[in-house]
């Protein structure tokens, strides 16, 4: 084994940024208490992607034990913020599949390949909309969050959809959450132009933000412009920000941009070496 490959299996590091390699449900368990301060992730969405890894977030048969994997994760990232840090939470919705087992790559999308569909939920129909994010919202609201905002955001250049009985989905979530009552959220960092231009106020809760396709990633990834506003609203220059759902390391890129640390975990390892890529290219401002 050769010492790059050895450092692969255990630990991908860019200074700034460390990316770890495994399970979240395990590697968070190993963070100290009030170390970040602030969380920006996006989990895999339930039943829509296969990540093609044993583990994997968003694979398991049933809506309620996919909240529950993803409610005791962010306990124990609840545990690893700081008292006054917070967790931007992006999620998507899903449909019942309908009774269909499977779905076949699309040409653009090889992750859109499932072999399997998770079965349609119980109470629910086939063509329903489950109501993911907001199922997630609550759950983890009930296990001590303060659920502080549900920010749309619309994206104009949203995937076209082949439905004429409903409007095609053109926007997620982004939930904010905080550990207390109290917490850091710089207000003047994203204020916006009011309607003439002329003045800034306050952050709205819609947020308009194209998506943009990372070549290397065949998933869904953070338009950094997104990740950019979580961040400026949620941390100073030097602060240590979470990202325990990595993928091709968004988070990481905006972190640096942002004179920001960051530390991520990533279940599949080929992601992880994207991920390190992608931020090893990155021209480094210093801390
Ligand atoms: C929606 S993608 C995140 C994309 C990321 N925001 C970006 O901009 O590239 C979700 C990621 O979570 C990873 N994942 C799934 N289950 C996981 C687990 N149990 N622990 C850590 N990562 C996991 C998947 O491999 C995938 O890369």
């Amino acid at each position: 084994m050769t010492l790059l490959q050895a450092k692969i299996d255990d630990q991908l590091d860019t200074s700034d940024v460390r990316i770890e390699i495994g399970d979240s449900r395990e590697i968070l368990q190993d963070f100290p208490e009030n170390y970040f301060q602030s969380c920006i992730t996006s989990p895999p969405y339930w039943g829509l992607r296969d990540y093609g890894v044993d583990g994997q977030i968003g694979a398991e048969s049933t809506v309620d034990k996919y909240i529950e994997d993803l409610v005791n994760i962010f306990r124990e990232v609840r545990r690893t913020l700081k008292e006054d840090g917070t967790l931007w939470l992006n999620i998507g919705d899903s449909y019942t599949s309908g009774g269909r087992t499977w779905r076949d790559a699309d040409k653009k999308n090889s992750a859109r390949g499932m072999s399997y569909r998770a079965p349609t939920p119980q109470g629910l129909k086939s063509k329903d909309l489950i109501g993911v994010p907001w199922k997630i919202a609550f759950a983890l609201q009930a296990d001590g969050w303060y659920l502080r905002s549900d920010i749309v955001w619309y994206k104009p250049n949203c995937q076209p959809e082949s439905v004429k009985d409903r409007p095609t989905r053109s926007h997620e979530y982004v939930f904010l959450f905080s550990k207390n009552e109290k917490y850091f959220y710089n207000h003047e960092a994203i204020k916006e132009p009011t309607a003439d231009g002329k003045k800034l106020r306050n952050k709205r809760t819609v947020w308009s933000i194209n998506t943009e396709p990372f070549k290397e990633a065949h998933f869904a990834v953070f338009p950094p412009a997104l990740v950019e506003q979580c961040m400026l609203a949620s941390s100073s220059r030097g602060d240590l920000i979470l990202d325990p759902f990595f993928g091709s390391g968004t988070v990481a890129q905006v972190a640096i941009e942002q004179n920001r640390k960051c530390i991520g975990v990533e279940l599949n390892k080929d992601y992880a070496v994207i991920a390190k890529n992608r931020i090893s290219h990155l021209n480094r401002k210093l801390l």
